[in-house]
């Protein structure tokens, strides 16, 4: 009789602990991990090779099962979307990307995203994000600057910072974030500007907060329109227009102008020197573009600042878009989004000021 009861609380146990994890599983949120490839999936011969190494080589289901410390953060999904390097992204691949991140925030059962990205072009990817995913679900980009074989590498804790990140409420209606170095930045501000330190992704407005063991600090919100706010959707997309960028410098000639102008781009990035400079040369050089209904964007090389309109060039008066604080390479995603749903001068300046 003693041994059938043990028997039966044994049982009554076993279900109470099954009882107990169905639960814990059941709280905890459940994040998507769309991967691309990039440096966070590279590999380097050595230790000692931080800086030489392939990108893009390592599958997402091994950078999870390097993280074991993700279960106690949230239910955490694979997808490889790409394997590639990310300064070979094309507009295609944005789009194919965006459109998995829009399904999947349509999902009951999904509480947030990350996309592991290479950070050459990780920015134009978080940026294009914000404008296009109607969601209020946290989206968070993450690359590293040193492969998982190197010393110090960064890109496990990045991960894991991401996951943090679009697991927590908090996180939500803050637009697409990348959280790099232990900030999360807004991924309409951020930019990577240093090629070889972890320390790399900096935002002229600063960070919006930080994420330290595996805990979110906000100090500060977006205020341009971005994803649940924004009047572009990924789903009524289904090419972005061409949108080519010339930088500018002293001495250039017209050639590059004339050449990308002749490619059929429906707008072209003028990446001029201080507040989106133009020379006296080049000046009728766009003003021809313009009139074979180009529009002319005119973005600065100068990292930080804004462009003022009708400052360095009468843009009323040329009927030119000034850029606002967007470099060259974001004022590309914005301009290629925006003609997606309008060609007007005036309306496409005030998506500038307001994205
Ligand atoms: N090839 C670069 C890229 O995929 C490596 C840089 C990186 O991911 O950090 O963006």
């Amino acid at each position: 009789m003693r041994i059938f009861k043990l028997e039966q609380w044994l049982v009554g146990l076993a279900f109470a602990l099954l009882a107990t994890v169905a639960a814990a599983q059941a709280a905890k949120p459940t994040v998507v991990v769309l991967a691309t490839g990039g440096t966070i999936a590279g590999a380097g011969a050595s230790a000692l090779n931080s800086a030489t190494y392939a990108a893009a080589k390592v599958p997402v289901d091994k950078l999870l099962v390097g993280l074991p410390e993700l279960a106690n953060v949230a239910t955490v999904k694979g997808e490889q979307v790409f394997q590639i390097a990310s300064e070979s992204f094309t507009n295609e691949q944005l789009l194919t990307l965006a459109r998995r991140v829009s399904a999947l925030v349509k999902q009951a059962d999904v509480d947030g995203i990350v996309v592991t990205h290479g950070t050459d072009t990780l920015e134009e990817t978080a940026y294009f994000l914000n404008l296009v995913i109607r969601t209020s679900k946290p989206i968070v980009v993450v690359g590293s600057m040193r492969p998982g074989t190197a010393l110090s590498a960064d890109g496990a804790l990045n991960l894991y910072d991401a996951v943090v990140v679009a697991a927590s409420k908090d996180a939500a209606g803050k637009g697409v974030l990348v959280t790099m170095n232990d900030e999360i930045q807004s991924g309409r501000d951020v930019s990577k500007n240093v090629n070889i330190k972890t320390d790399s992704f900096k935002s002229q407005w600063g960070p919006l907060g930080m994420v330290v063991e595996g805990k979110n600090y906000w100090f500060r919100a977006p205020v341009k329109r971005h994803t649940a706010g924004s009047e572009f959707n990924i789903d009524d997309i289904t090419t972005l227009a061409p949108v080519e960028v010339v930088y500018s410098y002293g001495n250039v000639p017209r050639t590059a102008f004339d050449a990308v102008g002749k490619s059929g781009i429906k707008a072209l990035v003028h990446g001029g020197p201080g507040n989106g400079s133009v020379a006296d040369r080049i000046v009728p050089v766009l003003q021809e573009l313009r009139s074979q209904g180009v529009h002319i964007i005119r973005s600065s090389r100068v990292p930080d600042g804004f462009v003022l309109r009708n400052a360095e060039q009468p843009d009323d008066k040329y009927d030119w878009v000034a850029a606002h604080d967007l470099r060259p390479q974001k004022a590309r995603i914005l301009a290629a989004v925006a003609l997606t749903k309008t060609s007007d001068t005036k309306e496409l300046q005030r998506i500038f000021w307001e994205y």
